[in-house]
């Protein structure tokens, strides 16, 4: 059987405005605490993916309502007491969702629940949420003691610790805080590098308890909340795609509107900056507590940068689009702190050298960190609006360029 493979075709500037589909996390999030709110709430402009889809079954599983309505979700809280599900609730290949309904489900009193997802999902480390909860006094076990899915949980009798993340990890953040809702006294977690903070601000949007004091975030046992209306903002990790197609491409110059502009998620705008692109935006509104606005993006010649180790948990999941960028970058660009890249859904450190080096490009690749030497473009060459292909030297772009993908490499 052949390979999957890419075959891409030359294309011209990019030019124009666009919106990107609903932020992943917060749609994660937002569901999942629409259904431990009572009442009904909508959430405007979810992302509609498999990962986002599989929590919305997750929720309906556990008994809250979950009605499409154009390109809305429209839900129908269970309050904090959840309903046993049926069946082994299926997280597909969702890290979010298996890590977050971890720490609800284990402060569910006397519930049980199976929670399993695809071959993917199986492999990543799990140990990291379990471990913690079990220090709260959740009742779980799972493969190889706990540490992968399939996971079980008998939920209830929980009690706050305070837990110093070993890992920059918004994920295990979230799962303590959302346990720390259902446990006796205080949950506090600390983080000493800064991680995504959008569980902290749904917090705040639905009344229920937070407190943020530099590195330390707590929280105790909610009383019930009433639902409430949501507007999720665009994908920062989608728009960022569009920005460095833009910035990579002659003559380009994109938009992207209505986009998430939280600064625990914009690191890569910072480094691109620091590369010499011409890149601004704006925030322009407030969603859910979340800052929106637009972000605009011109070619630009780049130049390599070293990445400050502390920017990666705040572009966890755009180091596979900065290294394209430097790939097209004048010198060379390292970028340390990628040890997270490696336990994604697929490694991606391994990924991004494996395509990068499929198009030519010189990469270097040590356990945690990447070393790309770039090659910018040769503009003088006319046909320099098509497609690259790396020919040894300066690049030129005429010619379709053809990237074969291993398998293990396919998420
Ligand atoms: C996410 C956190 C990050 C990120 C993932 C979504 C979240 O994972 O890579 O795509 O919604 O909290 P980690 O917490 O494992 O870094």
């Amino acid at each position: 059987m052949d390979r999957p493979f890419l075959d891409l075709a030359p294309c011209g500037p990019l030019r124009g405005s666009l919106r990107v589909p609903g932020d992943k996390s917060v749609t994660h999030r937002g569901l999942m605490l629409l259904a431990l709110s009572q009442g009904e709430g909508r959430l405007f402009y979810p992302l509609k993916a498999g990962d986002t889809l599989a929590t919305a079954r997750a929720m309906q599983a556990l008994g809250a309502e979950v009605l499409e309505e154009g390109p809305h979700f429209r839900v129908r809280g269970q309050g904090l007491r959840l309903r046993e599900p049926e069946d082994v609730v299926d997280c597909g290949n969702a890290g979010t969702l298996m890590r977050l309904l971890l720490g609800i489900l284990a402060g569910q009193e006397g519930l049980f629940a199976v929670l399993t997802g695809d071959a993917s999902l199986r492999r990543r480390p799990m140990g990291r949420v379990v471990e913690p909860l079990r220090a709260m006094g959740a009742s779980i076990d799972g493969r190889e003691g706990g540490k992968k899915a399939p996971l079980a949980v008998r939920g209830g009798g929980l009690k706050g610790v305070s837990y110093t993340l070993p890992v920059p990890s918004a994920q295990v953040k979230s799962a303590l805080l959302l346990a720390g809702l259902f446990a006796e006294g205080v949950t506090e977690v600390v983080e000493p590098v800064p991680t995504r903070d959008h569980t902290e601000r749904l917090f705040r949007h639905f009344g229920l308890p937070l407190e943020a004091e530099g590195p330390r975030v707590r929280t105790r046992r909610a009383e019930p909340f009433p639902a409430k209306d949501l507007t999720v903002p665009g994908d920062f990790s989608s728009a960022a795609f569009f920005l460095v197609a833009a910035l990579i491409v002659p003559d380009s110059e994109v938009t992207v509107e209505g986009v998430g502009l939280n600064p625990t998620r914009t690191g890569l705008l910072r480094v691109l900056k620091e590369m010499g692109a011409d890149l601004e935006w704006q925030v322009v509104e407030g969603e859910a507590g979340e800052p929106v606005g637009w972000i605009r993006a011109r070619y630009s010649p780049l130049k390599g940068v070293s990445v400050d180790p502390g920017l990666i948990p705040l572009m966890v999941d755009e180091v596979p689009v900065l290294a394209a960028a430097a790939a097209w970058a004048e010198g060379e660009t390292y970028i340390p702190n990628l040890s997270e890249l490696r336990v994604k859904e697929s490694d991606r450190v391994a990924a991004i050298a494996h395509n990068l080096r499929a198009l030519g490009v010189g990469v270097e690749e040590g356990p945690d960190w990447l070393r790309t030497q770039g090659c910018p473009l040769d503009t003088s060459d006319a046909s320099h609006h098509l497609l690259p292909l790396h020919l040894g030297g300066r690049r030129t772009l005429n010619q379709h360029t053809h990237i074969p993908h291993p398998e293990t490499h396919i998420t």
